[in-house]
């Protein structure tokens, strides 16, 4: 996998999303010792310090962090299990399910939408998500017939709008679909955000990685023994 020149062999570049991934990853980073000097949500630097001079963290679209990794461009991310399904995972080695950002990526249809009729006659359905892998995996499972649409946001207007029967979407606290008058009718899978890393980083830089890694992994272990609830048995 290529090495750009601006990422050196001395130094670690981590690709984080802001918000819940950056948030929830700052604890993790913590007990590798490393600390984020400057707050993504009030800076518009898009490369942050950290207190170590080997380690800097870059601010990307939570579903470009694969992106980054792959092409070398950052060292190692964090990214959901919902994005990595989309993306390619060539060149990407993912090593450590972090137990953050949990959620779970589930059907939902409007209030007065009958979804099992819906299925048992055959008819195709209208599936909007952003999710179009994951879904026509899902659908086809089922043996049911999608049309699949496309979207980058806001899929709980789809079907609100006459745009899709049924959505695709990730659910947590379910606030934000009942807000929308939708209900959640199936539940595809648990969703939780892992460590990715790049194969020839993981190679090359394996002496400032391993730490790192061994620190989230502890962090991630100590994380998924108090909410143990979506265990995941194939990953550490
Ligand atoms: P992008 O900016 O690329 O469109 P996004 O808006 O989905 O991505 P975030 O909302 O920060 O980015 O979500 C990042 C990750 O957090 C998702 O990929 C998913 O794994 C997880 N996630 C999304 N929504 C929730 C939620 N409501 N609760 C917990 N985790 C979530
Ligand atoms: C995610 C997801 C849902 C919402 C579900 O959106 O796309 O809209 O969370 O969470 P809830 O069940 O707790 O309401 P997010 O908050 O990431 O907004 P965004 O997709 O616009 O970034």
């Amino acid at each position: 996998m290529n090495q750009p020149e601006s990422n050196n062999a001395q130094e670690l570049v981590l690709a984080l999303s802001k918000g819940r991934i950056f948030d929830e990853t700052i604890p993790l980073l913590q007990e590798a010792g490393i600390q984020v000097l400057e707050d993504p949500e009030t800076s518009r630097k898009l490369i942050l310090p950290t207190n170590q001079p080997t380690v800097r963290v870059i601010i990307v679209r939570a579903s470009d962090v694969p992106t980054y990794v792959q092409y070398g461009a950052a060292d190692f991310g964090v990214a959901g299990k919902d994005v990595l399904q989309e993306h390619s995972s060539a060149g990407l080695y993912q090593p450590i399910d972090l137990h953050i950002a949990k959620c779970r990526l589930s059907v939902a249809v409007r209030e007065n939408f009958d979804y099992d009729a819906a299925i048992k006659q055959g008819s195709r359905l209208r599936v909007a998500s952003k999710y179009v892998q994951a879904a026509r995996e899902h659908f086809a499972k089922k043996g049911v017939h999608v049309d699949l649409i496309k979207l980058y946001g806001s899929m709980e207007l789809a079907p609100l709008v006459g745009l899709a029967d049924v959505i695709v979407d990730l659910v947590s606290t379910g606030n934000t679909l009942k807000a929308n008058n939708l209900v959640e009718v199936e539940k595809i899978q648990e969703i939780t955000s892992r460590l990715i890393v790049n194969q020839a980083s993981l190679k090359l830089k394996r002496q400032l990685l391993q730490p790192i890694m061994e620190a989230f992994k502890k962090a991630s272990i100590q994380l998924n023994d108090s909410t143990n609830e979506f265990a995941d048995p194939n990953l550490y």
